[in-house]
């Protein structure tokens, strides 16, 4: 039997969970699902895809979304659209993004940090099986799930992934993850994301992302060129991590050979990890996000949560049809593999 198309009718929003140019995110809630399940609702404006030419990145994006499927990256439910927007339906993460505890700790222990970067990187790695980089990891993109693992969102999709020319004058966003072949357009590969993997487990350890300042054409002369300092609090193994995957030479870089992230999870940052544990969630995560209820906000900025929840089709559009967007994943309760 044929499923019936979903649409936005078949949503109730309930709350704003984030907001930027490219349209916002609600907390929703499946009307006819009789298990009352939560999802994370992104609207996409159709204007805002079409002025940056992006409408077949776009349609690639919410592809990849459909086939990918891992413990440690945000599914796909439900893709549809309206005459001015996009919607993509996705697993509803009330931990928040992991930024949000990073600022409120300060900084996180080498075993919270190693947690992490212990499960983006088998998310990592099976992207890179799949042939897709990421290219955007930081930490507003990484989120927690109820218990406290980590879950890598944003496919291009998002306010600064919809930008695909990374050149330093046109890239949009903050270049502070960035790998330094990227900055200068020269072509890259996969080992770009194991420059950012280095760069987020710096600002985990740390607070702040390597190479700081507010200057963006220092930091980019910075990233480029300068020598790193580490903090005395940092070991030396974890030091020693950090120093190979932030590599400026991505055929030097830990990662960058053929095995890709089997590298390096053979260094001995990792060698108390049973990483068959961490791929099947057997591995207690070092923080629980307190969640009240199921539709408990409090891991969100309040900026966003306080603003009225209004879905909207007012204002200017293109009223253009996105084809083949449309999109029913397996119903709840389904098995999915790897
Ligand atoms: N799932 C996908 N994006 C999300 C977000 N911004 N917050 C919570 N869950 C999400």
């Amino acid at each position: 039997m044929a499923k019936p198309t979903p649409g936005l009718d078949d949503f109730e929003s309930l709350r704003v969970l984030g907001k930027g140019s490219y349209g916002k995110v609600f907390l929703v809630r499946h009307k006819d699902s009789g298990s009352e399940k939560l999802y994370a609702m992104k609207m996409l404006r159709k204007e805002h895809v079409l002025n940056r030419n992006q409408v077949e990145h776009t349609k690639t994006e919410r592809n990849v979304l459909e086939h990918v499927s891992h413990p440690f990256i945000v599914s796909l439910h439900y893709a549809f659209q309206t005459p001015k927007k996009l919607y993509l339906v996705l697993d509803y993460c009330p931990g928040g993004e992991l930024f949000f505890h990073l600022s409120r700790a300060g900084r996180f222990s080498e075993g919270r940090t190693r947690f992490y970067i212990c499960e983006l990187l088998l998310a990592l790695e099976y992207l890179h099986s799949l042939n897709i980089i990421f290219r955007d990891l930081k930490p507003e993109n990484v989120l927690l799930d109820a218990e406290g693992h980590a879950k890598l969102t944003d496919f291009g999709l998002s306010k600064e992934g919809i930008c695909d020319n990374f050149s330093a004058r046109t890239m949009c966003g903050t270049p502070e993850y960035l790998a330094p072949e990227l900055l200068d357009s020269k072509g890259h590969g996969r080992a770009v994301d194991w420059y950012s993997l280095g760069a987020l487990a710096y600002e985990m350890l740390t607070g702040l992302p390597p190479y700081y300042t507010q200057d963006r054409n220092l930091l980019f002369e910075r990233i480029r060129r300068a020598a790193l300092s580490y903090p005395q609090y940092i070991s030396p193994v974890a030091k020693s991590l950090l120093q190979s995957l932030l590599e400026r030479q991505p055929e030097k870089r830990l990662g960058g050979g053929p095995h890709d992230g089997v590298e390096i999870r053979s260094h001995s940052f990792f060698s108390s990890v049973d990483w068959e544990a961490i791929y099947q969630r057997l591995v207690t995560p070092p923080f629980k996000p307190k969640v009240a209820g199921a539709a408990d906000v409090s891991n969100f900025e309040k900026e966003f949560v306080d603003m009225p929840v209004v879905v909207s089709e007012a204002g200017a559009g293109p009223g253009v049809h996105f084809d083949g967007f449309t999109y029913q994943g397996e119903q709840p309760g389904t098995v999915m593999g790897l």
